[in-house]
Formats: C-alpha cells, sequence, structure tokens
C-alpha cells in the first residue's frame, strides 16, 4: 500500500444474525448483475462491507448446468457471510436450483424479488413475484423445509403505485421461513426513476421481527446516517454508488480519498479482474469500474478514450499514473 493508505478497521461487534449467521457490520455490497463478482465483492468486503451478495443467478441456468454459473459461484474464504441470489417464477425450479447451490457452500440463499427487467419480472420473476404473494408463500415454506442454509429475500416495495404489498410481503417471508430481507424502496414500475420511499423501508422494519436491510439511493456517508436513523435498519445496502467508491464501506467519501489510494486500489482492482477473468476479458470487464473510478479526474476526451479502450494492462497502468496527479 501506498505512504498515506487508510487500512479500513473492520467491524467485530455483531451487528444482527441471519437465522444462525451472524453479521458483523451494518454496510452491505448490493447484489449487481455484471458488477458484484468476486473481484469487486472482495475489495468492498475488505473495505466493510459486511456480506457477500452474488450477481442474481437464473435457477434455469443452475438446473441446466450452465458453465456461466460457476464463475458467479466462486467466492474468497475472506467473504464469508456469502449469499447466493436465485430467480425464477416456479418454486419446483428454485427448489431443485437452491438445492443444488447449496452444495457450493453459501451461508444464505436470497430469493430475487425486484428485479425489474421485463425478461424476468414479465415472466413473474424477481419483482414479479410481488403480484402472487400465495406464491411468494409457497416458495418460502419449501425451501425453508429442504434448505440447511438460511433463506432471505430482496424485495421491492410493490409492482406499481397501485399495488404497494411490502408488508404483506414481509410478513409473509418472516412467516414462511425467512431469516432477512434486503428492501429496495421503489415499486418495479419505478425502475430506477423517481427517489427511495425510506419511510416505507421503516414500515417494514417495524412490521416484522427479522432483520430488515435497507437500501436506495444511499450516495454518501451522512445518506448511510440518514437511512438508518429514518427507518432504524438493521443494515443499509449500496449498489451503484459503491461502484469507483468501494472506500464507501468504510465510510468515507470518494473526495475524502488522495489519488495515492485511489491507485492502489485501481490497480489492486485490475489485478483480482485479470486474473479471474483472463487478460483479454478481465481488461474488458474492468473498464466500466475505471470509468467510474477516474470520473473525478478532468481527463480530456482523447485520454479517456484510450483508458477505456487500451487492450494493454501495461499501457493501462501507465497511462494512471499520468491521470491521477
Ligand atoms: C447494474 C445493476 C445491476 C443490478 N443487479 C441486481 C441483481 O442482480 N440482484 C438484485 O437483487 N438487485 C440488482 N440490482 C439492484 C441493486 O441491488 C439495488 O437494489 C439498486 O441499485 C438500488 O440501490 P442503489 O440506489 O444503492 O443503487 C442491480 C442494480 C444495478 C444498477
Amino acid at each position: 500500500m501506498p505512504s498515506g493508505a487508510q487500512s479500513p478497521q473492520l467491524p467485530n461487534t455483531l451487528t444482527f444474525s441471519v437465522g444462525t449467521i451472524p453479521v458483523f457490520g451494518d454496510l452491505i455490497l448490493s447484489p449487481m448483475e455484471g458488477f458484484s463478482d468476486m473481484p469487486f465483492r472482495s475489495i468492498c468486503r475488505e473495505q466493510g462491507s459486511a456480506m457477500s451478495y452474488t450477481e442474481f443467478i437464473n435457477a434455469l441456468d443452475v438446473i441446466q448446468g450452465n458453465p456461466r454459473v460457476l464463475k458467479k459461484l466462486t467466492f474468497l474464504t475472506a467473504e464469508r457471510p456469502v449469499v447466493f441470489q436465485i430467480f425464477d417464477n416456479e418454486p419446483a425450479r428454485l427448489l431443485e436450483a437452491a438445492l443444488r447451490l447449496q452444495e457450493f457452500g453459501p451461508d444464505i440463499i436470497d430469493v430475487n424479488m425486484g428485479c425489474s427487467v421485463r425478461r424476468v419480472s414479465g415472466r413473474g420473476a424477481g419483482a414479479g413475484l410481488l403480484r402472487t404473494p400465495v406464491k411468494v408463500a409457497r416458495i418460502f415454506r419449501t425451501l425453508y423445509r429442504e434448505l440447511e442454509v438460511p433463506l432471505s429475500a430482496k424485495i421491492r416495495l410493490g409492482w406499481d403505485e397501485e399495488s404497494r404489498n411490502y408488508c404483506l410481503i414481509a410478513r409473509i417471508i418472516e412467516e414462511n421461513g425467512g431469516a432477512l430481507i434486503a428492501v429496495h424502496g421503489r415499486t418495479k414500475e419505478q425502475g430506477y426513476g423517481g427517489q427511495a420511499d425510506w419511510d416505507a423501508i421503516g414500515e417494514i422494519k417495524q412490521a416484522v421481527s427479522i432483520p430488515v436491510i435497507g437500501n436506495g439511493d444511499v450516495r454518501t456517508v451522512a445518506d448511510i446516517e440518514r437511512l438508518k436513523t429514518h427507518t432504524a435498519c438493521d443494515g443499509i445496502m449500496i449498489g451503484r454508488a459503491a461502484v469507483g467508491n468501494p472506500w464507501i464501506f468504510a465510510r468515507r467519501d470518494r473526495e475524502q480519498v488522495p489519488p495515492g489510494e485511489v491507485q492502489e486500489m485501481v490497480s489492486r482492482h485490475l489485478a483480482r479482474m485479470l486474473d479471474f477473468y483472463g487478460e483479454e476479458r478481465g481488461l474488458i470487464l474492468f473498464r466500466k469500474h475505471a470509468k467510474r473510478y477516474l470520473s473525478v479526474y478532468p481527463l480530456s476526451s482523447e485520454q479517456r478514450y484510450r483508458f477505456l479502450t487500451t487492450e494493454s494492462p501495461t499501457e493501462l497502468a501507465q497511462m494512471l499514473d499520468l491521470i491521477v496527479p
């Protein structure tokens, strides 16, 4: 680590438990397809993210043995507690996939009930499950009976403004064996528009006695404290604002991080990507992170273009020296 780099102090007091699984710390990296892979999760975990959620995994891919799933299931021991997140609309398929996934050693299995994209929610999976509370009960009852690991859910507030059934859904999850609920304070219809409704997250916290993680629109350290105070949630989940700022899990805003640390982090993250995905794919997948790490620096459009298109990790490292003052 370069001089001046801060090594974050990881929390060592119990914050909440998910069934039998203890969680130390109140900040958690959101599951994010295309972002929350092992390299990024492990980096956020080192900064203080208290659990590692995988990107969502299609139950059908698990059942059909799609080899791409294996990458998503790879985790470091230091990431534990690890949560494997699955999605489907069929209770039987969810069960079969969950049983197979259990063999890979997760601490918790999570059912995605929040994905708003049409190919998922349109077939009744992800946020589509919010429209079928009876099915939600069946899914949780079945999985709870058959699984050895605790079960959790990540939900939204409802399908649309007219069907904000979040308290009902949260109670159903709890009554049927769910041990943790993470809630993104928007409806499916809202997508990522408008503002997350933190009042509603607070209502869920009051409605159930299992731990609740609040999520939506946390961008700064001040937002973390505001959402905690507003909702009394057990934990706070951070998604988009963590990309380019894993330091948020050490309760540091981006502008508090000196350039030397940014350089060191970019190099470390890139090295993990190259190691995990191989040189070519690793570099391509790293570009979206690089863009966010560098968003605060005044780059010329040529510099930005070269940085984001180079096919050589060595050239990227050299450019980094020039860009980060
Ligand atoms: C690119 C992207 C991918 C996402 N993928 C997932 C996913 O796989 N599973 C999931 O439960 N939520 C997913 N989400 C939703 C986030 O977990 C989170 O609920 C949402 O971004 C709101 O939190 P934020 O305001 O902190 O970003 C995704 C969000 C984004 C932006």
